[in-house]
């Protein structure tokens, strides 16, 4: 019976470019779901963007964007890497869109009515210079227990001690600088402390819908049932405008926390996928309300180890408390770290995902590498450029691919690409020793991608490669092709190497898209390919094959040089303008810095932002300079005869007003608005005008 699975990855905040943490558990889920295809399931793959909440507001007000732009220009730029990594979800959708909006008010509504939900007043620093409430991350002062300044308002990174926001001394506002006040506000809250929750999600979690460690990790958080007391505390699902949400019905002013509307967004994405035709082109018959309430519909969750609270505990209750069906398993993986670094949320790491692509690398050497790294157990998965080499070109190239250069020569060159007949009948399997092997190996193999483990798969799937290889080897095809008499034994080992190597491909493919879809045009196997082919007396294996063609190349160790070259992106400093992209001496000793002096400086007629500066570099000649400082010198004259500091080797730029012949330097913040200063750099005394400095 082909099950009918609903598959989600999780949705990434929509305020930055994709990291490899995310393209690893997109290659995870990816393999899963091409599996499931492959086995004649009916799958809906989807992902969005989480588009909500106060750091995104934030954000696009600093880029100066609307949060819709913002967050719409970051999902412009998803394509590339989820074509690039060969990720194949059936749709892409947003938490910001109207679905949500309905979904996620129709299941408060719900929540709502079987008394789910709580007002309670609560108190909370303000910004009354912003005109908003602060989430706890943008308040700062100084650690209330060991007096260290600039502190955030949970923890003490000097000290280590914890508390809270209110806590801390002189406490301001990392958005203004203002001095937060306290105020109250009613806030919503879902009532996660209801005993028929509690109740409810002790059984939910106590099933085959977690792994065993996740399992653990939600039986901790609801707490041994103890006499008058409950393991969770109610969640606050409210947050006051400005915020860039969901509007709470009937209640004016009141937004859903992001992490209501997020998790929501799964459906939301689906309704859209269902809603546009999308899902009766895959195979659909149902609307969107058939489908999430057919009792067959199995709904998929992959997540990241950082958020089982919100997949385990809240996610479920919301949807079986508003009369839904509850999520059927989540999987959850562990975090990827480079050479052993943990990824920063700013930063990601050195592995940008899209310099792998750029540089020509193969997506397909990453999956591999990361599915051989893979048991469906909640463990971290380290990235080792060595390793990551190795595990290329030794396995996949060495093994795998090798099989099909080796073998496919001889069939072409000595019996026109025909391969010897073959049936699994008796007697057969004396003849296709490798063949029968790969068969045998399947439903292993297969079970373990079922199940995650797709690092045993490739062992398994590996270990078969090597049986082939050396089989093949101790036949000595080359020998064989010099006797006359051997030649129905050198059709014999070829033709079954071939297509034991195509039984491989069919096992490959979940993991190894490109190259499979490659291999069954090269030996003209049934497209798409599907796991049954293989099944019965007659499986679909290959009659003939064509000349050789390339299938995949080896990594070239340098190509790893060139991904991890320091770098490449620019540095942030806290509360200021990043530091750019790192350069090379020879990249500065380019640009060539002289001393000046200001001969004359005088304000231009038509611009309200240059001052015309003539300029002596001691080269028996003056220059004439446009810069942009005037707000900064409301008497230019005054500048006259000091010295200052020039590129004078910029090239002249033509301007409406003159040409300009260089650039003076001068210090500003990158957001102008918000400290209005521009200051003129200006050597200290006995520098003279000509000099280089360096
Ligand atoms: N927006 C929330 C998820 C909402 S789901 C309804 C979020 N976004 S995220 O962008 O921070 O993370 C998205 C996914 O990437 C999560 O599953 C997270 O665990 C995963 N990863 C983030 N960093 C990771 C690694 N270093 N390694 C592997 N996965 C990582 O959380
Ligand atoms: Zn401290």
């Amino acid at each position: 019976m082909p099950r009918k699975l609903f598959v989600t990855t999780a949705l990434p905040y929509a305020n930055a470019a994709f990291h490899i943490g995310h393209i690893m558990e997109y290659i995870q889920a990816d393999i899963w779901v091409r599996a499931q295809r492959m086995q004649g399931h009916e799958v809906h793959f989807m992902g969005a963007d989480d588009a909500h909440g106060a750091p995104i507001m934030i954000a696009a007000e600093k880029a100066g964007k609307t949060p819709q732009q913002f967050v719409g220009e970051i999902a412009a730029g998803r394509k590339q890497y989820l074509d690039g990594f060969h990720i194949s979800h059936d749709h892409w959708h947003s938490t910001d869109s109207a679905e949500n909006v309905e979904l996620s008010q129709g299941i408060y509504r719900a929540l709502k009515a079987a008394g789910f939900i709580a007002t309670r007043t609560i108190e909370q620093f303000f910004d009354p210079v912003k005109g908003m409430f602060l989430p706890d991350r943008y308040i700062k002062g100084e650690c209330p227990k060991c007096g260290a300044k600039d502190q955030y308002g949970d923890s003490c990174e000097v000290c280590s001690s914890v508390y809270t926001p209110t806590d801390l001394k002189n406490p301001y506002s990392v958005l203004s600088g203002a001095t937060p006040e306290m105020r109250s506000s009613e806030h919503f809250f879902f009532k996660l402390s209801d005993p028929r929750c509690v109740e409810f999600l002790r059984e939910w979690t106590n099933t085959d819908r977690l792994q065993e460690q996740v399992a653990n990790k939600a039986n901790e958080w609801l707490g041994e049932p103890k006499e008058g007391e409950d393991g969770l505390g109610d969640w606050d699902i409210s947050r006051d405008a400005p915020y860039f949400g969901i509007p709470i019905p009937d209640a004016p002013g009141k937004y859903f926390y992001v992490w209501l509307d997020a998790p929501v967004g799964y459906l939301a994405a689906l309704k859209n996928y269902f809603d546009s035709g999308k899902a009766a082109a895959n195979g659909s018959s149902q609307s969107f309300d058939e489908f999430m309430a057919d009792a067959d519909c199995e709904q998929h969750h992959f997540i990241g180890k950082d958020i089982i609270y919100f997949h385990t505990l809240f996610w479920p209750a919301m949807l079986k408390f508003s009369g839904r069906k509850t999520p059927d398993q989540i999987h959850v993986h562990g975090f990827l770290t480079v050479s052993g670094e943990k990824m920063s949320k700013s930063r990601g790491t050195g592995l940008s995902p899209l310099k792998y692509l750029d540089l020509g690398m193969n997506p397909e050497w990453l999956r591999y590498y990361i599915a051989a790294k893979l048991n469906g157990r909640v463990e971290d998965v380290d990235f080792n450029p060595e390793d990551f080499v190795a595990r290329v070109n030794s396995d996949l190239v060495g093994k795998y691919v090798n099989i099909a250069s080796r073998a496919s020569g001889f069939l072409v060159k000595q019996f026109g690409g025909e391969l010897n007949s073959f049936n699994l009948g008796d007697g057969e399997q004396e003849w296709s020793p490798m063949t029968f092997h790969a068969l045998a190996a399947r439903e292993s193999i297969v079970a373990a991608i079922n199940g995650l483990d797709t690092g045993r798969a490739l062992r398994e799937l590996m270990a078969v490669a090597d049986f082939i290889n050396q089989r093949y080897d101790a036949a000595k095809p080359w020998e064989l092709a010099k006797k006359p008499e051997a030649r129905e034994q050198l059709h014999a080992v070829c033709s079954d190497a071939v297509r034991a190597f195509a039984v491989l491909t069919w096992l490959l493919a979940p993991v190894l898209p490109a190259t499979a879809t490659k291999v069954a045009g090269w030996l003209g196997l049934p497209q798409p390919l599907k796991l049954s082919d293989l099944d019965g007396e007659t499986p679909a294996l290959p009659t003939q094959v064509k000349p050789y063609e390339h299938l995949l190349q080896r990594v070239d160790p340098k190509m790893l040089d060139a991904l991890f070259e320091p770098p490449a992106e620019a540095r942030p400093i806290p509360g200021g303008e990043e530091i750019a992209a790192e350069i090379k001496i020879d990249d500065f000793a380019r640009v060539d810095l002289r001393i000046a002096r200001i001969v004359k400086a005088e304000a231009v007629a038509g611009s309200d932002k240059l001052l015309r500066l003539t300029l002596d570099l001691g080269e028996g000649r003056t220059r004439n300079v446009f810069s942009g400082i005037k707000s900064a010198y409301a008497n230019p004259s005054d500048l006259e005869g000091k010295l200052t500091v020039v590129v004078a080797n910029l090239a002249p730029r033509k301007m409406k007003f003159g040409i300009s012949e260089g650039m003076v330097l001068a210090a500003s913040e990158k957001d102008e608005e918000k400290n209005p200063g521009i200051f003129l750099l200006e050597p200290h005394s006995g520098a003279s005008p000509g000099m280089r400095v360096r």
